[in-house]
């Protein structure tokens, strides 16, 4: 798939197989993250990368799903992510406007995943005080953000924004997801 292809199927997954992702793959997607573009090129983002069941059963409960859907939508124990990769901020190297460099390098591990097939959910809603004291994070180190893993179990669509109402919501069991549009995001044409 191209790039743009890649863009275009991707969709945020809650559901998964039980199907493990092997640590080769999760490597790959750590090196995706790596050359990611950085302010100044600081590149301050460090990588907590955690595929075993117990560790895995462990960072489950810092977690909040899909929060429009109001726990309905919480992943079910056959349901949960095989691994995930805690995305944390070095402030010894920088204290600050780091938020675009943990975009850059997010997308570049969703988008590295999905081309394997493995779907992802990037997760802020996340008990960072606990989820530190699961992983024993070291005091130069904080989480921004955690990015959970997966074969996909299901197969959201995107559906056209109606009314400006951005609630995404199950349909028939699929999850739709409402994008603005082309029209509305261009303020100013070529
Ligand atoms: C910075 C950020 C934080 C997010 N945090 C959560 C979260 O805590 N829990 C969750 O279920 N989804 C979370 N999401 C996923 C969004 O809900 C999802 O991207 C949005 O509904 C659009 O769906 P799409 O990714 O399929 O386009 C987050 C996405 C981003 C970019």
């Amino acid at each position: 798939m191209t790039v743009k292809e890649l863009i275009k199927k991707r969709r945020t997954i809650r559901k998964f197989e039980n199907k493990p992702i092997s640590k080769n793959q999760l490597t790959a997607y750590i090196e995706a993250a790596r050359l990611y573009p950085s302010a100044a090129n600081l590149q301050p983002i460090k990588y907590a990368v955690i595929a075993d069941k117990e560790m895995t059963d462990k960072v489950f409960p810092t977690l909040k799903w899909a929060g429009y859907l109001k726990g309905e939508y919480t992943p079910k124990e056959e349901e949960k992510p095989t691994a995930y990769i805690i995305v944390c901020v070095d402030t010894s190297i920088s204290k600050s406007n780091y938020d675009m460099d943990v975009g850059a390098a997010v997308e570049n591990i969703i988008l590295s995943a999905l081309e394997d097939g493995v779907g992802a959910c990037w997760l802020a809603s996340v008990d960072r005080e606990k989820l530190s004291g699961i992983i024993a994070l070291e005091e130069n180190l904080t989480i921004s953000c955690v990015v959970a893993l997966g074969y996909p179990a299901e197969n959201p669509t995107e559906i056209q924004m109606q009314n400006g109402d951005v609630k995404y919501f199950l349909q028939n069991g699929t999850l739709n997801v409402p994008k603005r549009s082309l029209e509305e995001i261009i303020i100013k044409a070529l």
